[in-house]
């Protein structure tokens, strides 16, 4: 149901199976909160534990490599995430694209292989606090989302954009209600470019960065913002599931 907001966990690193409590304590909140999608993006030794669990929530994994099998030591695949019982994957988050030196050229192959393991895909964006003080954040962003897109037949189902500001991931800074009104309407009008009116509008865009109980329900509460990817708040059932609960009361 592309319709509802969602509402995705990124846990990055930080997760052993003492944390499967929380995940349970999620699950049973998200029953109460149909209306929004919730879901986590564990670490990958989670997965499958929260997978086998969870009766509401989804599973998805924070990134693969691109190809299927093969000698990449370290490395797990689409199939792979798949099989552990992901329905989704993150992918070129700024920490892989910084951290990993992930392009656009890369992220591309990994949402091919996604995509053809049957997977969803969030695909990250965001520019850099110099590319937003030099006025370049729009077209930074457009192009880093056309550099990272394959070809999608479904658009609407397949695949989600997350808008993330470097500068605010992790830092407590927010962008103003209207540079992600601004940043939100610029990539559904290259959404509907892309992929024509009806898949277009279909895909659901997330804004990401210091998402937060306190700032949850004005931010999502602007036109064009269909969830949020949240990090730090992710990580206990209270502060994560009254973000949900933001999501839900802004729908109504
Ligand atoms: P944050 O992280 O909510 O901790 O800023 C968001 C993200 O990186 O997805």
């Amino acid at each position: 149901m592309a319709d509802r907001p969602f509402i995705v966990g990124n846990w990055k690193m930080h997760g052993t199976r003492a944390m499967l409590s929380e995940a349970r304590a999620i699950d049973r909140a998200a029953q109460r909160h149909m209306k929004v999608e919730v879901a986590i993006a564990p670490p990958y030794t989670l997965i499958h534990p929260i997978h086998r669990e969870a009766g509401q929530i989804g599973v998805g994994a924070q990134n693969c490599h691109f190809a299927d099998e093969g000698a990449h030591t370290g490395d797990i695949s689409a199939s792979m995430i798949a099989d552990a019982g992901a329905k989704f994957v993150i992918l070129g988050h700024s920490e892989r694209r910084e951290g990993h030196g992930e392009t656009s050229e890369i992220v591309k192959a990994k949402v091919e292989a996604a995509l053809k393991a049957g997977l969803r895909v969030i695909l990250c964006c965001g520019e850099t606090e110099a590319t937003r003080d030099a006025g370049n954040a729009v077209p930074y962003v457009k192009d880093q989302i056309t550099a990272s897109l394959p070809k999608v037949d479904k658009a609407g189902d397949q695949l989600t954009i997350a808008y993330e500001p470097i500068w605010a991931i992790g830092t407590g800074k927010t962008a103003t209600s209207a540079d992600i009104q601004e940043m939100h309407a610029e990539i559904r009008s290259l959404l509907v470019e892309l992929f024509g009116a009806e898949e277009g509008a279909g895909v659901r865009i997330l804004y990401g960065g210091s998402v937060k109980p306190e700032n949850a329900a004005q931010i999502l509460g602007l036109p064009e913002v269909g969830g949020a990817l949240v990090g730090g708040a992710s990580l206990t059932a209270d502060s994560f599931m009254s973000i949900a609960l933001a999501a839900e009361s802004s729908e109504a």
